[in-house]
């Protein structure tokens, strides 16, 4: 007797998208990247999280905010009394972007090119789950969400209504919060981090 596979993903789920998603050739960033990083989270969740793409731990283990910037973000996350489980976490773009350097791997940003190209997925991300709200985590991010035409600099703590009725709001990369030069810098670029995230105890 041969035992039952799994359950085929119901068409159109969110479960679909993924397996569709790991075999995506719609820009050149596949080939490099060891695996796909798709969304993660409750299907029914209000709030969506979207970061820039995946970096080289999301790469490798394939969940996406499971890196540096994702552990920042958690912390924030816990200090605003915010469960990060209720969220649904994913990405502009789902494939890591990389220059080798040696033996490491250094995240480069994602063009424009890339965010188009990986936006069909976002869009039926947010069909899927419907969420109430979005948070944009950086420019690239603001772009997905957003559009062309929207900077991050306007988007930035504040929220605003697409054109589907979704609300959202962006704020910066926790990658960039990590950036900063000193601690000094750090601690403030944090703490401003954390008040735009603030917003979402507010509804
Ligand atoms: N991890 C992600 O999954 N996305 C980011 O934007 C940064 C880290």
């Amino acid at each position: 007797p041969v035992a039952p596979g799994p359950a085929p993903a119901e068409p159109g789920s969110l479960d679909a998208l993924r397996e569709s998603a790991r075999d995506c050739r719609g820009c050149s960033l596949w080939q490099p990247a060891t695996q796909t990083v798709f969304g993660e989270g409750p299907t029914d969740a209000r709030t969506m999280i979207v970061g820039e793409q995946p970096g080289d731990e999301e790469d490798l283990s394939g969940r996406p905010f499971v890196g540096p910037a994702g552990r920042l973000f958690s912390r924030a996350l816990d200090e605003l009394g915010i469960d990060r489980r209720g969220l649904y976490l994913t990405n502009a773009v789902k494939h890591f972007r990389f220059e080798p350097r040696g033996k490491r791997r250094l995240h480069k940003r994602p063009d424009v090119a890339h965010i188009e190209a990986c936006n069909g997925w976002l869009r039926a991300e947010i069909a899927q789950v419907k969420p109430e709200r979005i948070v944009c985590l950086g420019a690239s991010a603001a772009r997905a969400v957003f559009g062309p035409g929207v900077r991050l600099s306007e988007a930035r703590g504040a929220w605003r209504t697409r054109d589907d009725g979704v609300r959202a709001f962006a704020t910066v990369h926790p990658a960039w919060v990590l950036r900063q030069g000193d601690l000094q810098a750090q601690a403030l670029a944090y703490a401003g981090f954390v008040e735009d995230l603030r917003l979402l105890l507010a509804t």
